[in-house]
């Protein structure tokens, strides 16, 4: 009787660890996804939720490197996407 519990409970952990490693490889997927959008389009989709975005010409680009680190805990983005922003807005 011990015995079939312990066979069960590895079935069961098998079971929990095959839907982890599924979620870490969706994840990355979409991971690939964000990394293939460029700078312009990830400033669309995330900076113009809460407000109008300054035009890229409104400061420079030391200033939109720190707005980009203000707004990165805004807009939970990742350093990546950040990094594609601030470039894209300090052309
Ligand atoms: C969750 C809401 C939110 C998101 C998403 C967000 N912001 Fe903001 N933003 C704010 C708030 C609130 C302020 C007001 C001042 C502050 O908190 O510093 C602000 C202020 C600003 C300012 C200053 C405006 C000025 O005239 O002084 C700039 C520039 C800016 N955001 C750019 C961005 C960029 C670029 C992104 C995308 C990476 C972004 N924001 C995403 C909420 C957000």
């Amino acid at each position: 009787m011990i015995t079939k519990n312990i066979k069960n409970r590895t079935w069961l952990l098998i079971a929990v660890f095959s839907c982890i490693a599924v979620s870490i490889m969706n994840s990355c997927a979409e991971t690939q996804k964000v990394a293939s959008k460029s700078g312009a389009q990830l400033w669309a989709e995330n900076c113009q939720r809460c407000h109008n975005t300054p035009s890229p010409s409104a400061f420079s680009h030391e200033q939109w490197v720190t707005i980009g680190m203000h707004m990165q805990t805004r807009a939970m983005i990742t350093n990546k996407e950040r990094d594609k922003i601030v470039a894209f807005l300090s052309q």
